[in-house]
This record gives structure tokens, C-alpha cells and sequence, in this order.
């Protein structure tokens, strides 16, 4: 039964149409659309929102350059969008754009409502400029690179140095607030290094008032107060939130009133700073509640660690992927190879790896394997399972099966789209493992164990049905070939397939074509998946990185990498390897280190050396002397180096 009480509102960022989308924006539409089918499929009542942001000074060039207005440039890309996303099955309940009128009219009354309140006021802006993100950065931001100019810190184009009368939102009253807030409601921002980062970086060295307005900016949405300025970015932009559901219009706010505070705006990490700093302090002046969560995903990244990104021009183009491989292998690839708060890799190896594995063998095999056997064993028709034949490993399975239920369930309360495929896919292994080690071609030679062999396409078909049922959730054309080859139709409710017993035994069951295709991997690459052809050289990496991106800046952090002078270097005694070491590491410190280098260096040659060291490693016991540390070595595989600071620096410094 739909239970109405149960509200869940979620939304991507508005994305701006200045180029067609690539699988990064994707990403983010797929993982809310993919949890807004969850809500769904759980008796929520979900409104799910998108859109684009299209103002700007950047869309307004774009247009220049293509020869038309931002109004047709925009709406050309706008189309493709909801095309996309129509062949992505994105199943949103409202498209806001920023150009709509309900959308502009309320974003005069919200900046006009903080005018009032005070909380606005005329001031100019001095600073680094970037045209591409129209955003200011401060000059510890931004890249400085040896040609001594400036360089932005998100997509790496040369600044600007602007000066410019503007209007001010007073956020600086508001950065102790936020740090309260945050102190009370940790669930606010996810996952939780985003919060460390918002205080370090933002709030806690002293929020800065926002500029909230531009002088002759011509292509966004003019200002109530002063018909020389235009509303800049940010007030237009995260105000989509509320005024796609009627804010702050009387008697058109119904959504608003049924649907805010959101459940979860799901935004990359690049601009969590906008959701969790300026969008809080902006409701709070509005005196209107908070969203419940602010999720900070992560990128995807290619192989070669570069983000795809429509500055960068190295995007991947999702309708090729789509017309190719699937909507399904798409969606899959996406949920399962990347951790939801962390930066993932995209290369069509890993993709073509994923689909091989899981999708065409671990769970496409699974079908085909059990309906050849049932279509040969029983004529494709399913028998009785019979219990009597149980034994441990038919109880492990059900259990394992069973268990779903709130695995996926705490994975995905909790964000963990990964995690929730890990589980579902632990049991279609086990599965494929009870299938293989219950060798049903040789229980079918022995008349007396028809009824094991019953039993072991029973229960295999029974938990390929309720796994299928939770694919729901990420799957899209899957299920419903599935369901139909079961004879049970288009629409199975996973709350009907996931009890034991819901498959009825005496169903006719069609084997069909392979669920999924399965790819020769070395004849697939090369294949252009990336909207140009100048871009190519970004779609293949020579080779699976073997240096994936797991750990973050905290976990370097955690090492004391130091730079130390050597006092003395001497043999130890009986021990051909290695070398003692007496090292300055600064502040009239000195360390013992054991280090097994005795093959490549003279104890006379490294004397006054400085080199680097880690201090906090827990000390070690090399014959009976204690070590402290480590010495960092570079090995070429033939012989080490010692890492040494290039400049004569003294003992002590910090390495980072
Ligand atoms: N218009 C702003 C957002 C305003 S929200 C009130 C904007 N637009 S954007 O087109 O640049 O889209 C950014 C978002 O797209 C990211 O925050 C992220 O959700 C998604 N992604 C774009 N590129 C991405 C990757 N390479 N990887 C993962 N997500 C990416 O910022």
C-alpha cells in the first residue's frame, strides 16, 4: 500500500547548458535517479527534481561564438538533455530551467525578500576572475604558473583581474552559525571529510560576504533593486530548489509546503562549498528550514587521473555508450565501479571489464545456465522445491537471499549504491557456486535424485527472481525481460518477489537471447566513446592504472614526512645489508634509523646528507638496535636512491 506520509524529495545540481552532457553529469542523475527508485519502490512518495542552470556570462559567449542567442543555444542543449535522460529512463518529476518565468519572477522576490531583511548591501569586488566557472578566486586559490600568470583552480584557464560594483550578501554574519550548526546536525553534510574541509578551507579561517549581483551582465535575471545589475550565479541558481516547487508565491506553493525541507541534494564535490555554506545561511536568512543533507559525490576520473570535464574537452559522450553497450551496462557500471563520496575511474576497459564479468558472466550466465538445464531436465517448466531434500548449502543460499532485504537497505540509506551491488552480486555468485557444486548433469543420471535435481533449479530460480527484484532498483529493461520470460509480466513489486516461495512452481520459463552481450575486450577498445576525434588519446589508457586513487589527503596527512641531515652512518655488525644511521631531524632531535642499503651506499659517502624522512613510523628492532623511522628510497629495480631535498634546506622541514 502507498504510504503518503512517507515524503522524500531529492535533486542533482542544475547543470549548465553550455555543451552537451557527458557521463559525469550523468553520474550524479543516475545515482539520484537510481535512489529516487528506491524511495519508490519503499512506499515513498518522491519528488525528484533537475534541471539546468542558464544564465551567464559564459553561456552568453558560447552563444556568440555558435552564431545565435542564448535562448536558442540554450534551448538546443536543453533538448538533448531530456533526451538524454529520457534514454536513460530518468524518471524526474519536474525539469526546472532557469530561463522558465515562475523561476525568474521568484528569484526577484527571494533576492528583493533579502534586501529587505537587511541582509544585501552595495560594495565592488576586486579579484581574480574566471570566465569559464564565473567565479572569483582568492590568490591562494588559484594555479600560479612560471609564466607568472594566474590560472583557475577547476579548470586551469588563464584568470582575469576584474573590478566591478556589486551587491554583497552578508554571509560573514552567518560562519559561526554554520559551525554551530554543523556541530549539531553532523548528518548535514556527507560523507563527513566534506565537513573537515568546509572548516578548514572556508569557515573557520572567517566566511567572506558573497558578490550577488553583476554591473551589464545582460544574459541573467535583473536585479529588483537596481536595473544596472544582474543577479550573479548563486542566488539564481541554488534558489531552483525551492522555486520549482512555488516559493516563496503564495497560494502556488503546495510543493513546497508538501514536499521542503529536501531529503538530499546530491551535488559533485567541487561545489559542496556553494550547498553547505552559502545555500544554509541563505535559507536561514530566509528564515525557511534546511535541506536534511547535502552529499558530496565524488568525479569520475580517467585512468590517467584527469577529470572529465567540458572545459578540459576530454568528455565522454553518453549516447555512444548507450547506443552500444545499454542503458543497463551503463547505470551498472556507474553504481557498482565507483564508491559514492569518492573520485572513481572511467575507461572503456573498466567498463568493458565490468560488463564481462558481472553482468554477461556472473548474472546473464546465471539465466542461461539454469533455463538450458530446466528446458532439458523438465521442459522448461519449473517444479516443486522439495524440502526434504534440504541441506547446508540450500539453507546458506536462502539465508544469504533473505538477508538482502536489509543489506540493501542499510547500503543504500547510507548512500552506499556500491555497496548494495556488492551485496546482491555475493549472491548471484553463490548461486552460480550452488549451481556448479550441486552438478545437476549428474543428479539427472540417477532416477532416484529427481527430486535433489528439482530442488536445486527450484531454489535457483527462486533467488535469481527475488535478486532480479532488487535490480529494480538499478536496472531498467532487465527485470522486465526477466519477469516476462518468467510469465509474470512488466510490473513485479519487489515487495511480492523477496519472501521465499513467491515464485510459483508449474510457470513455464523461456530461456530468450543472452541477457547481456559479452565483448571481446581487445577488439571493442579503440572504438571511439568520446565526442571528438582531437579527443581521443583520453578514451584509452595505455593501460589499467596501477595507481588508483584510494586514499585521501587525511590519509597522507597522517604521514610526518620530514627532511633530516645525516650525522653518522656506519656497518652493522653481521649484518651485510644493513646500515645505522644518526640522523638531525630538526629542533636539536636526534633519531636512529636502520635502513638495508648497505649494498648501494658507502656510510662515508652519505655523511651530510639531507634526505627524507618519515618520523612517525612505530620503531623496529634490527639486530637488537632500535630503529625509528624511515628513510625514503627510490628503487629503479636494480639499485635504490636515496630521496634527498634538492635545495640545501636544513634539517626539521615538513614534507608535503
Ligand atoms: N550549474 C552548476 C550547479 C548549480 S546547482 C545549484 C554546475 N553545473 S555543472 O554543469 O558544472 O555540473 C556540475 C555537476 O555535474 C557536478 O557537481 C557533478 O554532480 C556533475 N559532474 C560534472 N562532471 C563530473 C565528473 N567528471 N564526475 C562526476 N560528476 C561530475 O556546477
Amino acid at each position: 500500500m502507498q504510504m503518503t506520509d512517507k515524503k522524500f524529495y531529492i535533486t542533482t545540481p542544475i547543470y549548465y547548458p553550455s555543451d552537451y552532457l557527458h557521463i559525469g553529469h550523468c553520474y550524479c542523475t543516475i545515482a539520484a535517479d537510481t535512489m529516487a527508485r528506491y524511495k519508490k519502490i519503499m512506499g515513498y512518495d518522491v519528488y525528484f527534481l533537475t534541471g539546468t542552470d542558464e544564465h551567464g556570462e559564459k553561456i552568453a559567449r558560447k552563444a556568440e561564438s555558435a552564431g545565435t542567442d542564448p535562448k536558442s543555444y540554450v534551448d538546443n542543449i536543453v533538448n538533448a538533455v531530456k533526451e538524454l535522460w529520457s534514454r536513460l529512463s530518468i524518471d524526474y518529476s519536474h525539469y526546472i530551467r532557469t530561463t522558465d518565468d515562475y523561476h525568474e519572477r521568484r528569484i526577484q522576490k527571494i533576492f528583493k525578500i533579502l534586501y529587505d531583511k537587511g541582509y544585501i548591501y552595495k560594495g565592488s569586488y576586486k579579484g581574480l576572475y574566471c570566465v569559464s566557472d564565473e567565479a572569483f578566486f582568492t590568490e591562494s586559490q588559484v594555479i600560479k604558473k612560471d609564466d607568472g600568470k594566474c590560472y583557475c583552480p577547476d579548470c586551469e584557464k588563464e584568470l582575469e583581474y576584474k573590478e566591478e560594483e556589486c551587491y554583497y550578501l552578508k554571509l560573514s554574519e552567518y560562519g559561526q552559525w554554520l559551525i554551530d550548526y554543523y556541530k549539531e546536525h553532523p548528518e548535514f553534510l556527507e560523507p563527513k571529510e566534506r565537513q573537515n574541509e568546509m572548516l578548514k578551507n572556508f569557515l573557520l579561517p572567517g566566511l567572506e560576504d558573497l558578490a550577488v549581483s553583476r554591473k551589464g551582465l545582460k544574459w541573467g535575471i535583473p536585479c529588483p533593486i537596481d536595473s544596472e545589475h544582474s543577479i550573479y550565479v548563486w542566488i539564481d541558481a541554488l534558489s531552483n530548489y525551492i522555486t520549482a516547487l512555488g516559493y516563496p508565491e503564495e497560494g502556488q506553493d503546495d510543493l513546497y509546503k508538501k514536499y521542503w525541507p529536501c531529503n538530499v541534494h546530491f551535488v559533485g564535490k567541487e561545489i559542496v562549498r556553494f550547498h553547505a555554506v552559502i545555500w544554509p545561511i541563505m535559507l536561514k536568512m530566509l528564515d525557511i528550514p534546511l535541506p536534511k543533507k547535502v552529499f558530496g559525490h565524488g568525479w569520475v576520473l580517467f585512468d590517467d587521473g584527469k577529470k572529465m570535464s567540458k572545459s578540459r574537452g576530454n568528455v565522454i559522450d553518453p549516447n555512444t555508450l548507450i547506443d552500444k553497450y545499454g542503458v543497463d551496462a551503463l547505470r551498472y557500471f556507474l553504481m557498482r565501479e565507483i564508491n559514492f563520496g569518492s573520485d572513481g575511474y572511467y575507461s572503456q576497459e573498466l567498463f568493458l571489464k565490468r560488463i564481462n564479468s558481472d553482468l554477461a558472466n556472473d548474472y546473464g550466465n546465471l539465466w542461461h545456465r539454469i533455463t538450458a538445464m530446466l528446458g532439458k531436465y523438465f521442459n522448461g517448466v519449473l517444479p516443486d522445491e522439495a524440502e526434504n531434500v534440504y541441506g547446508d548449502r540450500e539453507k546458506e543460499l536462502k539465508k544469504m537471499v533473505l538477508t538482502l532485504d536489509a543489506n540493501v537497505e542499510s547500503a543504500l540509506d547510507s548512500f552506499k549504491f556500491q555497496d548494495a551491488l556488492i551485496y546482491i552480486w555475493e549472491v548471484i555468485r553463490m548461486t552460480n557456486k550452488y549451481v556448479e557444486e550441486s552438478a545437476p548433469w549428474n543428479l539427472a543420471k540417477d532416477e532416484a535424485k529427481k527430486e535433489h535435481l528439482a530442488n536445486v533449479m527450484y531454489i535457483s530460480f527462486q533467488v535469481y527472481y527475488i535478486v532480479t527484484a532488487y535490480l529494480q532498483i538499478f536496472f531498467i529493461d532487465t527485470p522486465k525481460k526477466v519477469f516476462n520470460r518468467l510469465g509474470l509480466g512488466d510490473n513485479v513489486t519487489l515487495e511480492s518477489a523477496k519472501q521465499w516461495g513467491s515464485l510459483k512452481s508449474g510457470i513455464k520459463i523461456e530461456k530468450g537471447e543472452p541477457l547481456f552481450n559479452r565483448y571481446d575486450i581487445e577488439k571493442e577498445i579503440g572504438v571511439s566513446t568520446v565526442s571528438s576525434d582531437e579527443n581521443k588519446k583520453h578514451i584509452n589508457p595505455p593501460k589499467e592504472s596501477r595507481h588508483k586513487a584510494n586514499i585521501e589527503k587525511e590519509d597522507f596527512e597522517k604521514l610526518e614526512l620530514l627532511t633530516a641531515k645525516i650525522l653518522v652512518a656506519e656497518k652493522v655488525e653481521n649484518a651485510d645489508k644493513l646500515l645505522k644511521f644518526v640522523l638531525d631531524i630538526g629542533e636539536g632531535e636526534q633519531r636512529v634509523v636502520v635502513s638495508s642499503i648497505a649494498e648501494y651506499y658507502k656510510p662515508e659517502d652519505m655523511i651530510g646528507k639531507t634526505v627524507l624522512y618519515l618520523a612517525n613510523l612505530k620503531p623496529k628492532k634490527f639486530r637488537g638496535i632500535k630503529s625509528y623511522g624511515m628513510l625514503l628510497l627510490a628503487d629503479n629495480g636494480e639499485t635504490l636512491s636515496l630521496m634527498t631535498s634538492e635545495k640545501n634546506f636544513d634539517a626539521g622541514c615538513s614534507v608535503n
